[in-house]
């Protein structure tokens, strides 16, 4: 090869490298997402996170209330995490300007004189609405260079039913866009191949299922139904109570799986979300609440294997997929992974035009598919 056509394909290949990581990321801004665990914050502790490519710093006031900053002080970028917070403020490494942790308002900059007229209040950190729920920090993230919304969405929240319930978390981290951790959280049919295991089912159960679904706003539902009956925990579940057992899944935008079992008075409550870290990056947060007589380690350990076993088939498809291959989605066992790419266009495209869309489904539905 040539000298200058060394330098041209270098330039080329650079050219590209930028327009990958200026090119839309595919997030979806304005919702609220988990950034991380509320145990991870203690004290006057600063914790980094990143969510939708945007570096954060978190931490908590000492009258309690966790705050969401950006990771960077607005004088000349170095990252506010590596400054010092006092349970009110936080100060900047570099050169001592000083934010307040709850508004990001800069309260200080300590080389100003009596000569100086710069209005220190009207300087702000880049701050983000910030709330506990769950035992996580939830984080609303407005798009870059918007403001929140006057009034805020409600923070998610795992539904529960009653006062006295057994609790657990659960995460992974997923080396994939979150198109691709939302569709493999929703797909109905890797079940007998992925998830075999002699406390769930054998690839050898695979049988013919049908599953109404219904449409809800900015989501889909599978209606109230009796879980598989090839699954050995909800036939001991059927055992326990007498009562018929009900399982009710939502999906919502932007990323989220809600499943609540019912049988007499027993219940099980999950939340599942996928969320963007980078582009490339993200991560499964997993919380759930029963009262069903079920030990939490006996089911972290089973929520466990299950996580371990989608993480691996995550980890082997990303290799694949550094290829760029065309894919496909057939139906009726990928009918939900394309729901969830017409809602998101949907909802891009209503934000865009400030015109309602109509919902991807018509109206209820039954799908059909072997797992
Ligand atoms: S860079 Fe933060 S105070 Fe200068
Ligand atoms: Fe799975």
């Amino acid at each position: 090869m040539s000298e200058t056509a060394k330098i041209a394909g270098s330039a080329e290949a650079e050219a590209q490298q930028q327009s990958n990581s200026t090119a839309d990321a595919g997030f979806l801004w304005d919702f609220w997402y988990p950034a991380l665990r509320s145990d991870e914050m203690r004290g006057k502790k600063l914790v980094t996170a990143m969510l939708l490519e945007v570096p954060l710093v978190l931490g908590r006031t000492t009258d309690g209330r966790s705050f969401a900053m950006r990771d960077s002080c607005p004088h000349r970028g170095i990252p506010l995490s590596c400054g010092h917070f006092d349970g009110k403020t936080v100060e900047c490494s570099y050169h001592g300007w000083r934010f307040d942790g709850w508004t990001g308002q800069c309260v200080e900059i300590p080389s100003l004189t009596s000569q100086d007229k710069l209005k220190v209040e009207r300087i702000f950190a880049g701050h983000y609405p910030c709330e506990e729920r769950d035992g996580y920090v939830w984080v609303y993230m407005t798009a870059p260079g918007a403001l929140p919304p006057e009034k805020l969405p409600a923070v998610p929240e795992l539904a529960k039913f009653g006062a006295r319930f057994k609790k657990t978390h659960l995460f992974c981290d997923l080396p994939s866009h979150v198109d691709h951790g939302i569709i493999g959280l929703m797909d109905p049919a890797h079940g007998p191949f992925v998830h075999q295991s002699w406390f769930w089912r054998s690839r050898r159960s695979i049988h013919e299922k049908q599953k109404a679904f219904e449409p809800i706003p900015h989501g889909f539902r599978m209606s109230p139904h009796s879980p598989s009956s090839n699954s050995a925990p909800y036939q001991l579940l059927k055992k326990m109570t007498g009562a018929p057992v009900t399982t009710t899944i939502d999906f919502v935008l932007p990323n989220m799986r809600t499943e609540i079992i019912q049988t007499g008075k027993l219940w099980f409550s999950s939340l599942t979300t996928i969320t963007p870290f980078r582009r490339d990056l993200c991560r499964i947060d997993f919380v759930a609440a029963w009262n069903v007589p079920l030990p939490v380690f006996v089911f972290r350990s089973f929520a466990k294997t299950f996580l371990r076993q989608d993480q691996e088939t995550m980890i082997q498809q990303s290799e694949g997929l550094k290829h760029n291959p065309r894919l496909m989605l057939i139906d009726d066992a990928d009918r939900p992974a394309k729901w969830y790419f017409a809602l998101k266009a949907n909802l891009l495209e209503e934000r865009r035009t400030g015109e309602p869309k109509a919902h991807p489904m018509s109206g209820p539905i039954t799908l059909h598919w072997k797992s």
